[in-house]
């Protein structure tokens, strides 16, 4: 989500974070779908139609479209230098490309939201890094999601691991959020911060935690779509994110990449070499 102030924190019970990991469960098994079919020559706007398709299957409803009453799809589809908030469209994916599909649910009323970034056929170590990189970004932010540490502790996790260590490009504009009976709740999770800063961490809070992070520099652009958000030097970008429920000791992780991860590794079309 884009960046504005924090307000008022929900937190949920023990019930509602059951059935919020029901919502976030449903996204993970609809990206283990696309994981099975994905390959070059196939294009995103199928991708989102075979999305939309499995989730209203299962009874709920993609909580991407029409949201703000202006993003037309179920997915959001960001290949190579696109950042987040890609359209699905009709260009043929092809070996090579980084492909970060973002999905969001609502099932009995209760929002998932989170992502995950393939990597099409054969591509260069340089990307293979990113990739790796920015996945592991996000459980080191993950593992930060306790109680009574602060919201900075998880953001600069993310951003110690991927701008200090790898030299990557942490964007600025764009930061995770709350998640709950809306899809964007307090507080903000930016990926970039200080220790110690921000709202102390409290049990029952559910966040999306999602590093986006940029082979180059931080800086980004939007299209003339009013939602693309690009990389300014056109380098790839890449996008990880988890539904995670804070916790005493340990975060508790309500979407599961085992499905998306067993799936993607059985698909000879997509790159798995980083693991
Ligand atoms: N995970 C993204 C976010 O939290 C996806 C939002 S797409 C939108 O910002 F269309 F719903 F905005
Ligand atoms: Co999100």
């Amino acid at each position: 989500m884009t960046l504005r102030p924090n307000g008022m924190i929900i937190y949920k019970t023990e019930a509602e974070v059951a059935l919020m990991k029901q919502s976030a469960l449903l996204v993970s098994k609809t990206l283990a779908e696309v994981a099975k079919v994905l390959k070059p020559g196939m294009n995103t706007l199928e991708i989102d139609k075979m999305c939309e398709q499995f989730v209203r299957d299962h009874h709920a409803i993609p909580s991407f479209k029409n949201y703000k009453n202006t993003y037309p799809f179920s997915i959001c589809a960001s290949v190579n230098d696109v950042v987040v908030h890609g359209f699905p469209n009709t260009t043929p994916l092809k070996e090579g490309d980084v492909v970060s599909i973002d999905l969001g649910v609502i099932l009995n009323g209760w929002h998932g939201d989170h992502a995950y970034t393939f990597i099409l056929g054969e591509t260069n170590n340089e990307v293979l890094q990113l990739v790796k990189v920015t996945k592991e970004s996000l459980y080191k932010g993950i593992e930060k999601a306790i109680v009574n540490n602060r919201i900075g502790d998880i953001a600069f996790a993310i951003q110690e691991h991927t701008e200090k260590k790898h030299g990557y490009g942490v964007v600025r504009e764009l930061v995770g959020h709350g998640l709950g009976r809306s899809l964007h709740e307090d507080p903000q999770i930016p990926n970039y911060g200080k220790r110690g800063e921000g709202p102390k961490l409290k049990e029952n809070l559910v966040i999306a935690i999602e590093p986006m992070i940029n082979m180059g520099t931080k800086d980004v652009f939007t299209d003339e779509d009013g939602w693309t958000v690009r990389t300014k030097d056109g380098k790839p970008s890449v996008h990880f994110e988890h539904d995670v429920c804070v916790k005493r000791n340990q975060a508790l992780i309500l979407s599961d990449y085992t499905f998306i991860e067993a799936a993607e590794k059985a698909n000879t079309n997509l790159n798995t070499s980083y693991y």
